[in-house]
């Protein structure tokens, strides 16, 4: 284990307060100070982090987003592939192949959610994955290793049919599980922000994850990096950064709404979404039509606009909503 500085969002050597500092100083005179720095303090200053969420009304009232530690609606493609174009895409930072490009989109998220994604998904393909977790980095680290390191004897032993498949009808997925076949993995720890990364041993293959424990750190030193900022959940990780007053006036937030087609019907969640958008006292607008594309600068796909949209195929009706803080 090394800890020469790192090529992953949290492992750049920077020169932005230390986590500790970020969280002692003012609000505002730490918004003043980043405006005062050089050019990536300003981007940063202007940037935003995007809430990206899939809700669906409870009769409790609130708004689930999932069951089990899973999604509580079974696929919806229109969503995966929104999610997808957003989060992968947005501003057209995508590299497409599934690899981290020079200028890649982070995704923030916490432990859970890394773990309800499906194993042959994660990493997030062409994304700087980034995890939080109250545990010791590294103890993550470690099973996020074992985990890549089966998908890639997987990936070897059936190395023969993946490139039939590649040869025949290339898919995003063949693509990554091929390059999943060649990847080498390796953990490398950063002690100036206290994070770990499993990464490929060559750079950019296979993304890479960065685990740290303090979620504040975490999106300040993506929002130091080149592409956009989503905090993809789950309520945890939602709530943290609602509650943070100093992140707060950053947040947007991509919603899409998913219902039951059968209005007497709705998903069983066990996980929800922390705050009422709609009541006003808690400071959110919803964005016109027309500026969520300006924010995304992604088409909604077919099924996910911004008017309802039916899937009769899964029996839900959806629809996609931003929302900014109240100026
Ligand atoms: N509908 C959607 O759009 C959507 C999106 C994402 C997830 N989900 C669903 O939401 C559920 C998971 O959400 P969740 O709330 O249970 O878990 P989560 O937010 O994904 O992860 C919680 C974990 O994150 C770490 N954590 C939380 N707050 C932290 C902080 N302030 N600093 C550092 N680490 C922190 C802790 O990890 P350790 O335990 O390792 O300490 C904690 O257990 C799943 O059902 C998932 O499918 C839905």
């Amino acid at each position: 284990m090394s800890s020469n500085p790192i090529a992953t969002p949290l492992g750049t050597t920077l020169s932005t307060p230390s986590p500790t500092e970020l969280q002692d100083q003012d609000p505002l005179a730490a918004e003043a100070e980043k405006a005062s720095m050089p050019h990536s303090h300003s981007t940063q200053a202007l940037k935003h982090i995007y809430l990206v969420v899939a809700t669906t009304p409870c009769k409790n009232g609130r708004l689930g987003i999932g069951m089990n530690g899973k999604l509580p609606w079974p696929m919806i493609r229109a969503d995966m592939d929104y999610f997808k174009k957003v989060t992968r895409d947005g501003s057209g930072t995508g590299t497409y192949d599934g690899s981290v490009g020079k200028v890649s989109n982070s995704v923030i998220m916490g432990r859970k959610t890394y773990e309800s994604i499906p194993p042959r998904f994660r990493p997030l393909a062409g994304r700087n994955n980034v995890i939080v977790t109250r545990s010791k980095p590294m103890d993550v680290a470690r099973s996020i290793l074992d985990d890549l390191e089966k998908q890639a004897g997987d990936a070897r032993g059936k190395r023969a049919e993946l490139e039939r498949k590649q040869a025949e009808s290339p898919t995003a997925t063949v693509t990554q599980q091929l390059k999943m076949a060649e990847a080498e993995f390796e953990v490398v720890s950063n002690d100036e922000t206290n994070t770990v990364a499993v990464r490929s041993k060559i750079e950019g293959v296979v993304p890479g994850v960065t685990i740290g424990s303090n979620l504040r750190s975490a999106a300040e030193h993506c929002l130091s990096q080149s592409g956009e900022v989503y905090c993809i959940g789950g309520a945890e990780i939602y709530n943290a950064f609602l509650k943070d007053e100093t992140l707060r006036p950053k947040l947007r937030i991509l919603q899409t709404e998913i219902r039951k087609l059968k209005d007497d019907e709705e998903f069983e969640c066990d996980t929800f979404w922390p705050e009422d958008l709609e009541d006003a006292q808690n400071g959110w607008s919803e964005v016109q039509t027309g500026q969520l594309q300006k924010w995304t600068r992604v088409e909604p796909p077919q099924g996910a606009s911004v008017d309802w949209k039916d899937d009769e195929k899964v029996g839900v009706r959806l629809r996609v909503r931003g929302w900014e803080p109240k100026s």
